[in-house]
């Protein structure tokens, strides 16, 4: 059923299928048709960063950036669902076109440049969810916000979210806003992650609540920086580490008509280099921090082959276009196979 109306959103351009395809599913959620559509299996449940999840395959960022449509994502079947990335004030992201399909690839590029309601807007949608699975909140950063002040923006993400938020996640990783990954290394991460980690235990003392806080990394690290990230969020007492964003190398795709369009490239091609990155904090961090994987999930075996790297979690988004919710349940009973 999901191929038939694949087929036709991708007769749309890419942005416009996207909102298309969300729309329909809020009216599907609000007729009470999603059930159709939404894949039945087992609970595969897993405790994470002091949370249980009924099964450890999420939604990543960057879908529903606003949490406008959390009831009828959170009806297809997710373990948890993560909305952002949201930055303090609303942006309007990049000029359009900054979404391209690469079909042949089951890839897209993106720089959508976080465009965003802000938080604001975010919150008050959360406070009207009817969603009470785990919900995971994405902060980033002001474009206009320069690196020097970036602590304020993620304090200002963290402290407002708080108290709606099962986890939150710190993004350092998209390469659509200039130099935002650039606070992934060096002292400049230290002293984001202090920062980070100070604001946390604010909120605590502030909520009588411990929400777990992740930082998400980019897959273009050599070595050295996967295991710079590895102990600095070891040193830190952070939660957790997603691992990864999109990739800004194209080697997978070259020759496609789309594959020097600028931006983020996801899919089947930043699976290995995903992996690679999950094998790298895995062998530094052991069990010490869970690791989060995403990247170029498109069917069970990819899905599973991060849990056997050292996940504990997974999160898709690109492979949920191409193949729709079944790839929920096919990711599940894949890593059920493992237990
Ligand atoms: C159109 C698009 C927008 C995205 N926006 C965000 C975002 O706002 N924040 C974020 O952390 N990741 C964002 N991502 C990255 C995804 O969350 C994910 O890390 C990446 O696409 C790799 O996973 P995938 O291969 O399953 O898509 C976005 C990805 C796409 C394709």
């Amino acid at each position: 059923m999901y191929g038939a109306i694949r087929n036709l959103l991708f007769r749309l351009p890419p942005e416009q299928a996207h909102n298309f395809a969300l729309s329909g599913l809020d009216l599907a959620d609000r007729f009470g048709l999603l059930k159709a559509l939404a894949p039945k299996f087992d609970a595969c449940p897993v405790n994470v960063m002091g949370l249980e999840f009924p099964n450890p395959v999420g939604l990543a960022a960057g879908l529903d950036k606003n949490a406008d449509h959390l009831d009828a994502l959170g009806a297809l079947g997710f373990g948890f669902i993560e909305v952002g990335t949201v930055t303090p004030l609303a942006q309007p992201g990049n000029p359009k076109p900054r979404m391209f399909r690469l079909p042949e690839h089951q890839a897209i590029i993106n720089r959508m440049g976080f465009n965003n309601e802000g938080l604001e807007h975010m919150l008050a949608r959360i406070d009207k969810r009817r969603y009470q699975g785990i919900l995971g909140i994405n902060v980033g950063k002001n474009k206009d916000t320069p690196n020097e002040e970036s602590e304020s923006d993620y304090r200002k993400g963290i402290a407002a979210v708080y108290s709606r938020a099962d986890y939150i996640t710190v993004n350092v990783s998209s390469p659509n806003t200039p130099g935002l990954r650039d606070l992934q290394f060096g002292d400049s991460l230290k002293r984001l992650l202090d920062a980070v980690k100070d604001e946390q235990g604010k909120c605590v003392a502030n909520t009588s609540r411990y929400v777990p806080i992740a930082v998400k990394i980019a897959p273009d690290m050599d070595d050295e920086g996967i295991r710079f990230v590895a102990q600095a969020l070891r040193n830190s007492g952070l939660d957790g580490v997603i691992a990864t964003n999109t990739t800004i190398g194209r080697d997978a795709v070259q020759g496609h008509p789309h594959a020097d369009e600028a931006g983020g490239l996801s899919g089947a091609p930043v699976r290995e280099p995903s992996l690679r990155v999950i094998k790298g904090l895995y062998a530094e961090l052991g069990e010490d921090l869970p690791i989060i994987g995403v990247g170029g999930i498109t069917d069970g075996e990819s899905a599973a082959e991060k849990i056997q790297a050292g996940a504990k979690l997974v999160q898709i988004y690109t492979g949920f276009i191409y193949r729709g919710p079944a790839l929920i349940k096919e990711a599940v009973e894949a890593i059920r196979k493992l237990q």
